[in-house]
């Protein structure tokens, strides 16, 4: 069996302990993961595979460049930033949906004005609102974007809801759903002929896993 050295990008957060226990589960000794400190890249003992923990659109990035040959990323980061790499399994965890909400009560698509939409992902709302045909101004925000109609920015946000509790606490609602999001395992193309076997049999090993839990 050819053991040649593989570079894994995980994305830090949420993401990142899911994905390492799952690592766990495959048989891979993950100390150095779960006592990393502030260290970004650790190696996984006897197997040799780095993992690099990174912010979602840098671990397309890394992917993408060829420096990492597998990455753990969420759908809602392929679907804003999209890339050249092959999206080889749905994870099935880090499960959320992108959803249009509004302030509880309104009707988004009420009246003939150009409606404005806030969002953290401006691709995936242009998208989304170019596929039905409906023109609506879109303001970037970095960050909780619930607050956005509250102060009368914005009628509308499209956004992750995980619970829905962000939402409800802040007195907004779904309005429509715009898209399921779950983590997924991309690779880089390259990696994917030059190391073949090497990367199959991590890929394998990591849907296996996935089959199991979800069996
Ligand atoms: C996401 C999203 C919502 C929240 C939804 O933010 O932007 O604010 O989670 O989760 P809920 O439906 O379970 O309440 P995240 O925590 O990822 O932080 P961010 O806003 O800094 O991206």
């Amino acid at each position: 069996m050819e053991n040649k050295k593989v570079r894994i990008a995980l994305t830090k957060g949420r993401i990142e302990s899911k994905a390492v226990d799952i690592l766990e589960k495959v048989g891979y000794d993950v100390l150095e993961l779960r006592n990393k400190g502030r260290k970004l890249i650790l190696s996984i003992p006897g197997e040799n595979i780095e993992v690099v923990l990174a912010k979602a659109a840098d671990v397309i990035t890394y992917v993408e460049h060829g420096v990492c040959d597998l990455g753990i990323v969420g759908r809602d980061t392929i679907m804003e930033h999209g890339g050249k790499f092959y999206e080889i399994a749905d994870l099935n965890f880090g499960i959320c949906k992108f959803a249009l909400a509004v302030k509880k009560g309104t009707d988004f698509f009420a009246g003939y004005g150009v409606k404005t939409v806030a969002t953290k992902y401006p691709n995936v709302t242009r998208g989304y609102f170019e596929k039905k045909g409906i023109d609506v101004d879109i303001v970037k925000i970095e960050g909780s974007v619930e607050l956005a109609p509250l102060v009368g920015l914005a009628d509308g946000i499209v956004d992750i809801v995980e619970t829905g509790t962000t939402l409800k606490e802040n007195g907004l609602e779904v309005c429509r759903n715009v898209a399921p999001i779950s983590a997924r395992l991309i690779v880089n193309t390259v990696s994917l002929k030059l190391k073949q076997e090497r990367v199959l049999e991590i890929v394998d090993l990591i849907k296996n896993e996935r089959i199991r839990e979800n069996s």
